[in-house]
């Protein structure tokens, strides 16, 4: 079977984005794939964070996991993992520093710091490391990992070429509706986790009332003829809302108004979010049952990266 792999940074809550761009997605190829699917709890030390909030999102995270039904994969978190951290140092050692000052997410996140920690540069090794290491054929993600997935390419093939054939080249796969939800109070702006105070960011754990109070805000435009209700880049309050709706099998088929397409939107991501929230209830409930889960995920995950993280220490000369 076809392998996949994509994990998730547990640096806040998950939101909309992240089930559209990415949890969805990655449960519905399960039965088709051998997946691989993780919490990248590294990743989240890469700005100042608090440990105690880490430990939490962690579970958190893994709970909304299995809640939005990857139940038939392989999940790990990446810190249990321990090939992860020492595969990224030989990949340091195979990317160059120009090539990571271009990532737009190091300049996005490094951006009015005063001081940035050195994992947030060093990070698109680390999570080369966590595609690399499994050999995926494909990699389900949001269209903001696009980039550090095309330096992932980069460097597999680099390191294939300096010291013999290790690794295979992955494949990005990005959904067709919901790859780059944006945000409802700012359309410009991706739906990402560390904005979750904001108003116009759904988070998964939402209740119904306040996913409508999120939607019904959306900004749009004052556009009010016949044809308002349409995806243009000149309206991107609108082509988001519609890419939403697009994303959760609804159709805005015969819409005219912003108040019809505000409801119609709520009404799909509620139904998108209730049996999720449904489960999770459940296993929140029994959180040693998912930590059982991720446990015995972590075992598999050591058992297949060791192999291949010898074969890349051996190809580089230790
Ligand atoms: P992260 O945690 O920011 O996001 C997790 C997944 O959700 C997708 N996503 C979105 N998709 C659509 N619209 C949005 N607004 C939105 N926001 C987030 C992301 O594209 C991602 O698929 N570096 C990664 C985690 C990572 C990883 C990996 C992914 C670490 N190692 C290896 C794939 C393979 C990240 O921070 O994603």
């Amino acid at each position: 079977m076809e392998r996949t792999l994509s994990l998730l940074t547990p640096s806040g809550r998950l939101t909309l984005g992240n089930l559209l761009g990415a949890l969805r997605p990655m449960a519905a190829g399960q039965d088709a794939t051998d997946g691989f699917y993780g919490i990248a709890d590294l990743h989240a030390m890469t700005t100042p964070h608090d440990p105690g909030r880490l430990r939490a999102l962690v579970l958190e995270t893994a709970t909304l996991m299995l809640a939005a039904g990857l139940d038939r994969s392989t999940l790990f978190v990446q810190s249990r993992v321990p090939a992860h951290a020492q595969l990224a140092y030989l990949l340091e050692c195979t990317a160059t520093t120009g090539e990571l000052n271009r990532m737009i997410q190091f300049k996005e996140k490094g951006r009015d710091q005063p001081t940035t920690r050195a994992a947030l540069f060093t990070y698109p090794a680390l999570m080369a490391a966590d595609i690399l290491l499994y050999g995926p054929r494909r990699v389900p993600v949001g269209a903001d990992q696009r980039q550090h997935v095309e330096l992932t390419r980069d460097l597999a093939l680099r390191f294939n070429r300096l010291y013999g054939p290790v690794f295979t080249v992955p494949e990005i796969t990005v959904p067709a509706a919901g790859a780059r939800v944006m945000r409802f109070d700012d359309p410009t702006r991706k739906m990402g986790k560390s904005d979750a105070d904001a108003a116009g960011v759904v988070l998964l754990l939402d209740p119904p009332d306040v996913v409508r109070r999120k939607v019904a805000r959306a900004v749009t435009d004052s556009d009010t003829g016949p044809d308002a209700v349409r995806a243009d880049p000149a309206k991107p309050g609108v082509t988001n809302l519609l890419d939403v709706l697009a994303a959760c099998g609804g159709s805005a088929e015969g819409l005219t108004t912003y108040g019809a397409l505000k409801r119609c939107v709520t009404d799909a991501v509620v139904a998108q979010l209730a049996p999720l929230q449904e489960r999770y209830a459940e296993l929140a409930a029994d959180p040693a049952h998912v930590s059982s889960v991720f446990a015995a995920g972590a075992e598999r995950c050591r058992e297949v990266t060791t192999p291949v993280l010898e074969a890349a220490q051996a190809a580089m000369g230790l």
